[in-house]
């Protein structure tokens, strides 16, 4: 999705959902050796298939690397006004409905925050860092 502007040429933020961005470079952390597509591509494409009929709250991008090769697969949550999050050690075969779901709780946060016993179980483990919001 493309960033709006008002007229005043400035983004407007409040319409602009939170992002999923996946790494579609990434090489999971349980295998030997990186594939040919990578495994983050894998699970970009699948999110992105799983997804398309789907009315989501946010939009799902493409990321090259978010420095967190060695715990592959990597994604990022942000929003306006949002706690970031990198997540990572996904698996691109059976976690894709736990990170949709995710995701759409944490678009359905004002703050980013979703708590721990809220988050599907394959992922309470899996959080790398979270970053303060911008405002
Ligand atoms: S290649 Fe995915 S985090 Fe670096």
């Amino acid at each position: 999705m493309r960033a709006r502007f008002t007229p005043n040429n400035k983004p407007d933020a409040m319409t602009t959902k939170p992002r999923l961005h996946i790494c579609t470079t990434c090489t999971a952390s349980s295998a030997d050796a990186a594939t040919d597509p990578r495994h983050g591509k894998v699970l970009f494409d699948k999110m992105v298939e799983t997804c398309a009929d789907q009315d989501l709250p946010f939009d799902i991008k493409p990321a090259q690397c978010l420095t967190n090769c060695k715990s592959g697969c990597s994604v990022a949550l942000s929003g306006s006004g949002r706690w970031g999050y990198v997540y990572g050690n996904l698996d691109p075969e059976t976690m894709i409905t736990d990170l949709c779901d995710l995701a759409a709780r944490y678009a359905n946060t004002t703050d980013g925050i979703v708590a721990w016993r809220e988050r599907p179980e394959s992922l309470r483990r899996n959080v790398i860092a979270r970053i303060p919001a911008l405002d």
